[in-house]
Formats: structure tokens, C-alpha cells, sequence
């Protein structure tokens, strides 16, 4: 019979109706006289009951049964409002049609190790919780687009061979490029978008970004996502408004458009909920006091790690800027404070509920002589900042920007543990397969 192939984040709109879904078997289970079958289309899971009756013979019925999880499937069938299903319906199966029978499926329903499930990542996409944090982040970048968009920037993408360091030389990947030498993979679009806001006012690149990092922490990835705006006559704090603005705007998105994604993953939505601008600020100066008074033995010029980060966002329950870091602990190119050069104009975003720095951001230096004086002091290679230097000789501004890491947003919105599960092929220390 013809039947309208429907997807399931649409079936809404065919309640009562004859619809076809084209999908696969994510599950299954028998209970007396009635199979249960979760269907997924890659859109959505639907609970389809299928038993003796109507269309169904007892065999058709005992051939469903044996239908190997992860088979193709076209199933027609009634749709039917059903309050305690995930998604609100069910299908009430009338044909069944195998695509494709799947071979013994590597993934079954008893506890597998993430590692293992890591093996078979190009499989675990399918399952439930994956899916739901996939979608996450696939709302999280079309969230960042979009308001950046509405605010007039322009999307500039940076490259992702470059000649030289960004972020500090020891986390570089570095290749032979052609006759010209050494080239390494990107560590951050910033210095290209620097000389976009000079040329667009509001830029932004949101691309893949490579660190060589050792750190074989929850919160590190080799290959991650950074989005950076930059904005010509932005100061330290205009940079400050535009982070919480985004980073509040891209989280009510996702509590509005993924109901069911968060609910698949238990994500507590509290804690998001009241997430609005303006979030609380304090100095590297406080953050040591508080660390003090935590019994923490951080001092005064130590950068902070996760564990320093979280005894300070626990004071706050939300997002928590930390600005002023001192000079040597921070990259080259951040503009020094005018009333204690030892500071500078910085600010790293705590993300709340041990979640970590989600954001490191900062004013530029925008003198020319400073500028050269401190690619000197990092020992970084003149020619090839020569390009950086001119963005200071011709028409200079004060500008800021920083530099949002994907991941650990979605991490964090999504509420899991790791970030290697927040992007679809995780890149580590340890793993580079599949
Ligand atoms: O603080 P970072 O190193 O800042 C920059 O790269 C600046 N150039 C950004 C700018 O001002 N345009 O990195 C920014 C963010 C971090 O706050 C973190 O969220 C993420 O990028 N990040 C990582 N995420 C996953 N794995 C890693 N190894 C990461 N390193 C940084
Ligand atoms: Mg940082």
C-alpha cells in the first residue's frame, strides 16, 4: 500500500493518519502477544507495537521477532498519541518490510566500556544518548551562527595550515610543507581574524583548531572546534558583554529546541535555566583569595587547572569570569593593563558544575613598538609575524576577541562527563581511529 513517508521529528502532524517510516531497528522486546520495536530514522525513536491482527499474520509476527537489531527497515503503520512515549506517539505497525538484514550488531544492551564504544564510534553515533548529543551540538553551532549573524558580524574562515604559533609553541603539529619548510596545523584563528576586524569590524571563525596538548584530561581533545570573534574597538569589557550574551543566548536555544535530547541524557535543566547576562566578575587577584580560603595550594602567578577552576565556580553556581590574569602566565599578544603592567586585560569564562575555563578571551595589543617587543621576548620567528605587525603600522585600534571551545560548551550544556563524546570522531593522545 502507499503510504506517506514521514520522518519521526514531523509526526506530530500526522496523528491518526496511514504514515511509512524509513529507518532501522534500534530495538526490540516481546512481551506476550505483542513486539515492541523502537524504530529510528536518524531524525527521531519511536516505540511501533506490532501483534496478530488487522494486517499481521502470527508469522509475519514470529518473523519480526527475529529481525537482528540495526536492520534496515520500512515499516506503515497508524500513528497514535501516546502521552508516556518519549515522544509523545506511537505507531500501531501494519507492514513491515525488511531493507537490509544487519549482521550480529557490535553494540547490545548490556554495559560496554567507552573505550570499546570508542572503537566502534562509527556505530555508537546511532545510539540514543549519542544522537541526543550530537543534535546538542548541532544546535550549539547553528545557535552561534545565528546570533553572531544578528548582530552583524561576518563569518571570515581562517586557515588551518599556518606558518606559525599562536598559542605557545610546545602543543604545535608540525609538517613539512612543500620547499618552504615547516608548517603547523592551526592552534587558533585569532591572529587572521585580527586582520578581518580590521577589514569587516565584527568577524568571526568557528573551524577546527589543533593542539599537540599531552593532557589526557576529560576536558582536552588534540582536534576541537573553537569559534573566535573578534571586534575592532572592542575594550576587555565590551568582549566580556559579548561572551555572556552569547553564551546565554546559545543555551536558552538549546533548553528551547532540545526538550527531548536533554531528557535523553537526564540533563538537570535547572541550572540552565537561570543562565542570563550579566554573570559575576572577579579578578585573578580574588580568585587566589578564594582558592586560599578553600584550603587550595595555588599562589599568586600559578595558572589554574580544572580543579582550581572548580573549587571557584562553586562559589557562583553560574558562569563566572576571571580577568586580569598576570602578563606570564598568557599569550604574547594580550594588551597589558595601563595600571599594572605586570596584569593584563584578559578574561578566562568558568563554566559552572566543574566544568571549567569555556572561554579564554582578551583585549590585543594594538602598539606597534610593544608588539615587537614581545614577539621578541617569546622568541617568535620576526618573518613570519611580519603580516601581524602590519595590522599595527596601518590604522591600528584597540580589539578583542576570544576564543569559545566547542566541545566543552556542549559538554557542559549537555551535561557529560567527557568532552571526546561531544564531537562525532574524537581525536586524542591515545586515539585516532576511526
Ligand atoms: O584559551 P585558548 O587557548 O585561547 C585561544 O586560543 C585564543 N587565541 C582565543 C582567542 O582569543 N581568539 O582556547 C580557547 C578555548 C578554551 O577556553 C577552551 O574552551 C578551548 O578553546 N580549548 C580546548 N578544547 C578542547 N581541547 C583542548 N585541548 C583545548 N584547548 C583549548
Ligand atoms: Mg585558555
Amino acid at each position: 500500500m502507499d503510504r506517506p513517508w514521514v520522518y519521526i521529528h514531523e509526526i506530530e502532524n500526522h496523528n491518526g493518519e496511514e504514515i511509512e517510516l524509513k529507518g532501522w531497528l534500534a530495538n526490540k522486546r516481546s512481551s506476550g502477544k505483542v513486539v515492541f520495536l523502537i524504530i529510528r530514522d536518524g531524525t527521531g525513536f519511536i516505540q511501533v507495537t506490532a501483534f496478530v491482527g488487522g494486517n499481521l499474520s502470527k508469522e509475519q509476527l514470529d518473523e519480526i521477532r527475529k529481525v537482528s537489531l540495526e536492520s534496515a527497515v520500512v515499516v506503515q503503520g497508524k500513528v497514535r498519541k501516546e502521552e508516556r512515549a518519549p515522544g509523545g506517539y506511537e505507531l500501531e505497525l501494519t507492514s513491515f518490510q525488511l531493507v537490509s538484514e544487519a549482521m550480529d550488531y557490535p553494540i547490545q544492551k548490556q554495559e560496554h566500556s567507552v573505550d570499546y564504544l570508542m572503537e566502534y564510534r562509527h556505530l555508537w553515533l546511532r545510539s540514543r544518548k549519542q544522537h541526543a548529543l550530537l543534535r546538542i551540538r548541532n544546535e550549539v553551532m547553528m545557535g552561534i551562527h545565528d546570533f553572531l549573524q544578528g548582530r552583524g558580524f561576518t563569518l571570515l574562515d581562517s586557515p588551518i595550515l599556518t606558518p606559525a604559533a599562536c598559542e605557545g609553541t610546545s602543543t604545535l603539529f608540525e609538517l613539512q610543507y612543500f620547499d618552504i619548510g615547516k608548517a603547523y596545523l592551526s592552534q587558533s584563528g585569532q591572529l587572521y581574524m585580527e586582520a578581518g576586524a580590521m577589514a569587516f569590524g565584527k568577524v568571526y571563525c568557528l573551524a577546527p583548531t589543533f593542539r599537540a596538548e599531552k593532557s589526557k584530561t576529560r576536558r582536552h581533545l588534540t582536534e576541537f572546534w573553537m569559534l573566535e570573534p573578534e571586534v575592532a574597538y572592542n575594550d576587555w569589557q565590551d568582549n566580556m558583554r559579548l561572551q555572556e550574551d552569547l553564551v546565554s543566548s546559545v543555551v536558552h536555544r538549546v533548553l528551547e529546541k532540545c526538550l527531548l535530547e536533554l531528557a535523553a541524557l537526564e540533563r538537570d535543566t535547572k541550572p540552565l535555566e537561570n543562565i542570563r547576562p550579566p554573570f559575576p566578575r572577579i579578578s585573578y587577584g580574588e580568585a587566589i583569595d578564594i582558592l586560599e580560603r578553600k584550603g587550595s595550594p595555588a599562589q599568586w602567578g600559578d595558572d589554574f587547572g580544572g580543579d582550581e577552576e572548580t573549587l571557584i565556580s562553586e562559589e557562583f553556581g553560574r558562569p563566572v569570569f576571571i580577568h586580569h590574569y598576570p602578563a606570564k602566565i598568557k599569550a604574547f599578544y594580550m594588551q597589558p593593563d595601563p595600571e599594572n603592567p605586570q596584569l593584563v586585560l584578559n578574561d578566562d569564562l568558568i563554566a559552572p558544575e566543574g566544568y571549567g575555563e569555556i572561554i579564554g578571551g582578551s583585549q590585543r595589543i594594538h602598539d606597534y613598538a610593544l608588539l615587537e617587543k614581545r614577539l621578541e621576548e617569546n622568541h617568535l620567528p620576526r618573518e613570519a609575524f611580519e603580516w601581524y605587525l602590519d595590522l599595527r603600522r596601518y590604522g591600528t585600534v584597540p580589539q578583542s576577541g576570544f576564543g569559545l571551545g566547542v566541545e566543552r560548551t556542549v559538554a557542559w550544556i549537555a551535561g557529560i562527563k567527557h568532552i571526546r563524546e561531544a564531537i562525532p570522531f574524537p581525536r586524542q593522545i591515545y586515539r585516532i581511529y576511526p
